[in-house]
């Protein structure tokens, strides 16, 4: 039997409403975004959270998988889903709250897809949620955009706290409440990887043990990518990670680059200091995966 004590669980606005209303005032009010299947990552976030929160905040963890991020043919039906461990996990990490709304209380005039009749207002990323991720999966951060700005307008939080495993994600969504205005403090946390360094993520679950072995590839990638950028320079990581790719054996590549911290091309000659991020995704059997590394390129002067 369990000893942890389990976080209050909202399934409607209305009681979110109630609850974050009712809660005494103090410290600040801190949200974790998360689709579920929770693991070793999502805690750092919660733990992130608590301590930002301190002891008189509120730290509520949202549990929803939004049909509007993904596309025709994607996970959407087969995306884990394992409440009572979330719960469990949640509780162990000193999260108050959890918010696990049903699709209807989401999107009560059903899914704007973009194929759908609608007259619901969505949120339109720029130019950035069409490289890389957005190239792959169209229309997925109108998608997430949408989705965490329905969150924010319910939740209301001080602090909001995403993983950088989504880095593209995250970019975008630091721009929305930049540009949008909406006062909330968006806090990147550190990938969380598993000691072989595979970088943690829901989608790791589908991974047989063959692939297993064998997705470990891409965090390779990005640190020899980052070894040799920082020796010498950009060149030389893009040439240090495709090197490693050539080893790689059962992965698919669909992208592996690397881009200022903004997500925009870099000069070739880019001065030692300059600040990057390189970028990865891949197939792996039939699961997609992604990844990413901060560089701070080195070099001759
Ligand atoms: O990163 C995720 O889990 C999701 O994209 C998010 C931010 C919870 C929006 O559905």
């Amino acid at each position: 039997m369990s000893t942890t004590t389990l976080p209050a669980v909202v399934r409607s606005r209305s009681d979110l409403a109630s609850l974050l209303t009712e809660r005494a005032a103090g410290g600040p009010l801190v949200l974790v975004p998360t689709m579920g299947a929770l693991h070793e990552g999502h805690a750092s976030l919660m733990r992130l959270a608590r301590e930002r929160a301190g002891a008189d905040g509120t730290v509520v963890v949202s549990i929803f998988v939004n049909p509007l991020q993904f596309g025709a043919g994607e996970d959407l039906d087969r995306y884990p889903r394992t409440f009572e461990a979330d719960l469990e996990l949640s509780g162990a990490e000193g999260v108050d709250v959890v918010f696990a709304p049903v699709v209807e209380e989401m999107y009560p005039d059903g899914i704007p897809h973009p194929d759908t009749a609608s007259n619901a207002v969505t949120v339109q990323p720029g130019p950035i949620a069409d490289l890389l991720e957005g190239a792959s999966r169209p229309g997925h951060f109108r998608g997430v955009l949408t989705v965490v700005a329905k969150l924010f307008g319910l939740v209301r939080p001080d602090v909001a706290i995403f993983g950088e495993k989504d880095f593209q994600q995250l970019s975008l969504i630091r721009r929305m409440v930049g540009d949008l205005c909406l006062g909330i403090e968006v806090v990147g946390a550190e990938t969380s990887r598993e000691p072989d360094g595979l970088a943690r993520s829901s989608r790791n679950r589908y991974l047989g043990d063959e692939e297993r072995r064998r997705a470990v590839a891409l965090s390779r990638v990005l640190y020899a990518a980052r070894a040799a950028g920082a020796a010498e320079g950009l060149a030389q990581a893009l040439a240090a990670g495709r090197a490693e790719l050539r080893e790689a054996e059962g992965v698919d590549l669909d992208y592996f680059t690397i881009l200022s911290p903004g997500l925009t091309e870099l000069p070739e000659d880019a001065a030692p200091g300059t600040e990057a991020r390189a970028l990865i995704a891949a197939r792996v059997g039939t699961t997609r995966l992604i990844d990413n590394l901060a560089i701070t390129l080195g070099g001759a002067s």
